[in-house]
């Protein structure tokens, strides 16, 4: 079956919604198959983001992926890919629609990056590439 990883980013964890969101992944059907709670590496994240260095989000989000625990999970199922980020929603938390998880749970907290609580593969490719990093080949 496919896989995606998702994150909870430090602000789903720090605000105590990491059960509430696996839990909404979960109850749409998606399989859990990996899960561990860490503090990300600087090398982990520089990996992860490598397609947005040199963004002028990239250090405030290395910054804010470094703040605090994570949750790292990989979810599978048919489609999971797509159907994670239509759960998440947009990137931007203020506009993210109402009844995803970024709609639902998150703001603008006025800082440089958008606290958009989780993060989730976007393309088959990006998934593998991603689940090697956090949970090794
Ligand atoms: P992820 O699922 O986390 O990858 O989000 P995404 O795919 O919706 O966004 P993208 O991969 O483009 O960017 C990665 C992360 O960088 C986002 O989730 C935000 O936390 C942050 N980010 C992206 N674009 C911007 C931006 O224009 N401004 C700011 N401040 N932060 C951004
Ligand atoms: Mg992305």
């Amino acid at each position: 079956a496919e896989r995606t990883l998702v994150l909870v980013k430090p602000d789903g964890v720090s605000r105590g919604l990491a059960g509430a969101i696996l839990a909404r992944v979960e109850a749409k059907g998606y399989q859990l198959a990996e899960l561990k709670l860490l503090t990300a590496t600087r090398e982990v994240l520089e990996q992860h983001y490598a397609e947005h260095e040199g963004k002028p989000f990239y250090e405030p989000l290395l910054e804010f992926m470094l703040s605090g625990p994570v949750i790292a999970a990989v979810f599978e199922g048919e489609r999971v890919i797509e159907g994670f980020r239509s759960l998440a929603g947009a990137t931007d938390p203020t506009t993210a629609a109402p009844g995803t998880i970024r709609g639902d749970f998150g703001r603008d907290w006025g800082l440089k990056v958008q606290q958009n609580l989780v993060h989730g593969s976007d393309s088959p490719e990006s998934a593998e590439r991603e689940i090697g990093i956090w949970f090794g080949a």
